[in-house]
């Protein structure tokens, strides 16, 4: 077993360090925030995770799993440092590396006996070769020290599970001591390893998340033709997820994609490309198709309603996905300022996600229109002209046909989602839209 130091306690890091120490290495995890590390220290998980808090204070019992702010005496005696910081996305589409290079020269001054560096963090193709000489130019001790690059799959929601259980592990590695060593510490998990070169690595990561975003904007974007040509987009993705070369997964129309990855990673790749003088034109038409899929309700509903000024608007969902608090892209940060500058009167439901984005729309009046945050379904549909449905939560899904036309003034319901039966709710007297369908 390992001593691993993990830098960064966000989805990659925090879920990574836990999971190490869940299979048996000694897990000492970084953060510059006293706070967040003193409420680790207590067991309290900074992010809303499935099972996350239970392994977190089932390691820190077991003594495998320690927190701290003092990355030096973290880092000089590990065997093996993870980087799990983000590399958020610039106005340029670019992304932002600082974190990356305060940690790599926090580990340069620090470390004091050979020690490998791995990157979990999706970086640009390249960066950790950059990564690796920086290390090495501002190293303090004659110590050998290389950079590996292990991209990380994770959703949002079942983090912790797809650690544990994921479909693959990537690790790309310049040596033969690189690739034995991160081996060794994936031994444990009995999960298939695909072990590459560097810049391979770098690539799958991007490779894999705007295929992802590429079949779902696809998907979206046929459901639009499916709307104009009288065809049903959930009946086209059923016909065709039963070719094994499609699949049955990330078939599901919607309102787009959001979240801390394909967004981000999709304008990356594209970035990277045009920096190497190519156009990824198929990349490009995912985020084209995605621009536009997340506002496409809100237009639907504006042709429809004229204005939604005085309009009371329920809105069933703020997260870009159920099982998260996360609001990273999400399609209620688009419409939601739209609906105000336009004079609605909005009433927020989401289960988990409220708090999040009172930081950014705090309740009351806002511009033209004014937003309140309530504790269920039904005060939300209580006497509303309009609902929307962006987030695809179980307390939403529960909701019936028949409450939409009980609770609402006028049941008039655009559903991001695609939650409901055509027939179902036309049986419940519901005035029903969605995506791709008729
Ligand atoms: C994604 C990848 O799945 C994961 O492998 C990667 O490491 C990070 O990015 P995540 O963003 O957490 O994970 O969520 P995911 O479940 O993949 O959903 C991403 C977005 O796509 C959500 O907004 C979701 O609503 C949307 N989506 C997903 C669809 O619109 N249709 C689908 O069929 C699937």
């Amino acid at each position: 077993m390992y001593k691993v130091a993990v830098a960064g306690t966000g989805y990659v890091g925090l879920v990574a360090g836990v999971c190490f120490a869940e299979v048996g290495h000694e897990v000492i995890c970084v953060d510059i925030d006293e706070n967040k590390v003193n409420k680790m220290r207590q067991g309290i998980s900074p992010i809303y995770e499935a099972c996350l808090e239970e392994l977190m204070q089932k390691n820190y019992a077991e003594g495998r799993l320690t927190y701290t702010t003092d990355y030096a005496s973290a880092y000089k005696n590990s065997d093996v440092i993870f980087i799990g910081v983000g590399t958020p996305e610039q106005p340029d589409g670019s992304a932002n590396l600082s974190y990356i290079a305060t940690v790599a020269r926090q580990i340069a001054e620090t470390i004091e006996k050979d020690c490998l560096v791995v990157v979990k963090s999706t970086v640009p193709v390249g960066t950790n070769d950059k990564v690796e000489q920086f290390i090495k130019d501002f190293l303090v001790n004659d110590v050998k020290v290389e950079v590996a690059s292990n991209p990380e799959f994770l959703a949002q929601g079942s983090a912790v599970r797809d650690t544990l259980q994921a479909a693959r592990i990537i690790i790309g590695t310049e040596s033969k001591w690189a690739e034995e060593m991160l081996m060794k510490i994936y031994e444990p998990f009995n999960l298939p390893i695909v072990s590459v070169r560097r810049r391979s690595a770098e690539m799958i990561k991007y490779a894999s998340n705007d295929f992802l975003a590429l079949k779902i904007s696809y998907m979206n974007d046929i459901a639009n033709l499916c709307e104009l040509v009288g065809a049903d987009i959930q009946d086209v993705a059923k016909g065709m997820s039963f070719d094994e070369r499609i699949g049955s997964k990330f078939l599901n129309a919607g309102i787009g994609y959001g979240g801390s990855c394909f967004p981000k990673d999709t304008k990356a790749l594209e970035y990277l490309a045009k920096q190497n003088g190519y156009e990824l034109k198929t990349v490009k038409a995912a985020i084209d198709v995605n621009t536009d899929q997340k506002t496409i309700l809100y237009k639907k509903a504006n042709k429809r309603l004229i204005t939604f000024n005085g309009l009371k608007v329920a809105v069933l969902g703020l997260t870009f996905k159920p099982g998260t608090d996360d609001l990273r892209d999400a399609p209620s940060l688009e419409n939601i300022p739209l609906l105000l500058a336009q004079g609605a009167d909005i009433y927020a439901y989401d289960p988990v996600g409220t708090e999040n984005f009172k930081r950014k729309y705090p309740e009351g009046e806002d511009g033209r229109g004014s937003i309140k945050y309530v504790e269920n379904v039904a005060e939300a549909l209580a006497g509303a002209n309009v609902c929307f449905i962006f987030t695809e939560w179980g307390e939403v899904k529960a909701v019936k046909p028949e409450e939409y036309k009980k609770l609402m003034r006028t049941p008039l319901v655009y559903d991001g989602r695609n939650i409901y039966g055509i027939e179902d709710m036309k049986e419940a007297g519901v005035e029903y839209y969605s995506i791709g369908r008729q």
